[in-house]
């Protein structure tokens, strides 16, 4: 399986911050917003991610990522000239994706709870598979619609009339046929290739699955300025509470085995004095320490 993380766009809605930093990588209370995708990338087991941003904003990342081997992950990044719509990434990104499937999840969307992705992108076999989540404002988002048994009966992209409360959140899992299906797209009315075009393909063919993301999930995404500073509120309120963050990275990379404890301890040395790194420390590396294996 391979990952896209999209992070592209003007971020006009966060203007004037996004004069000088891309949306992606404004601050989600103690981290760029990308960390947390990639973390969930990281979380799915994916280890190759293709990071596709403006040309203006890619160096940035670049500085930020690096190669990846940081993580235990390798990167590639590539440039969207314009923000011509999600379902662009599959054309840019195709000799990337060769002939495997792939997972994309927009850099301004944020998950957590559970390991109901990792367990999906185990299963994943063909076809594509996308989430459903109940919120107050679907006219915001790509809708599903459901029938009494839970099949599914429309996919709509910001319906002025929405359907149902169940949006579609920034994270699809598609088979290869994904890249045949966005080179055969029309662009819309807002002029951009749309990603409800090629789940609206899955479904004609009988070949999407949807899952309900249950009550005791969380998605946020961090696109607005309202929206960024209640990912902020909530990502303290668990870091506070709990003592646990949320899309950190690193933890996540070891976690998944992707990095050992000497790479993890040899990484956090070359961190300055700062909280995050104290979290890595004194928590994640101390309790490796005290539970082995
Ligand atoms: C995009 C998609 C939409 C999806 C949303 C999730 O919207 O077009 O279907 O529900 O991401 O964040 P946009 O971010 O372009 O408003």
């Amino acid at each position: 399986m391979k990952g896209i993380i999209l992070a592209g766009g003007t971020g006009s809605r966060l203007y004037p911050l996004t004069l000088v930093a891309s949306k992606q990588l404004q601050l989600v209370y103690d981290k760029p917003m990308v960390y947390y995708p990639f973390t969930t990338l990281i979380e799915g087991g994916i280890r190759e991610i293709c990071l596709i941003s403006t040309p203006a904003d890619l160096p940035r990342f670049k500085q930020l990522l690096g190669d990846g081997s940081r993580f235990g992950v390798k990167f590639d990044y590539r440039e969207q000239a314009k923000p011509a719509g999600l379902a662009q990434a599959f054309l840019i990104a195709d000799s990337f994706i060769g002939q495997d499937p792939v997972t994309l999840i927009l850099g301004d969307n944020i998950f957590y709870g559970g390991d109901i992705f990792t367990r999906v992108f185990g299963d994943f076999k063909a076809g594509a598979t996308i989430f459903a989540y109940h919120v107050n404002d679907p006219e915001r988002y790509g809708v599903v619609e459901f029938d009494a048994a839970g099949k599914v009966l429309s996919i709509e992209e910001k319906p002025k009339v929405p359907k149902s409360n169940y949006a579609i959140p920034g994270l699809y899992i598609f088979d290869n046929e994904a890249i045949r299906i966005a080179r055969g797209l029309q662009p819309s009315a807002r002029g951009e290739l749309e990603i409800t075009d090629v789940i609206r393909d899955y479904l004609r063919r009988e070949a999407l699955r949807v899952h309900r993301l249950s009550r005791g999930f969380t998605w946020l995404d961090a696109g607005t300025s309202s929206s960024l500073h209640d990912a902020s509120a909530y990502v303290q309120t668990i870091n506070n509470r709990a003592g646990i963050k949320i899309g950190c990275a690193e933890e996540a990379a070891f976690q998944q085995g992707f990095i050992s404890l000497p790479r993890l301890e040899e990484i956090i040395r070359q961190m300055p004095d700062c909280e995050y790194r104290d979290y890595l420390e004194q928590k994640v590396v101390a309790e490796a320490k005290r539970l082995p294996g």
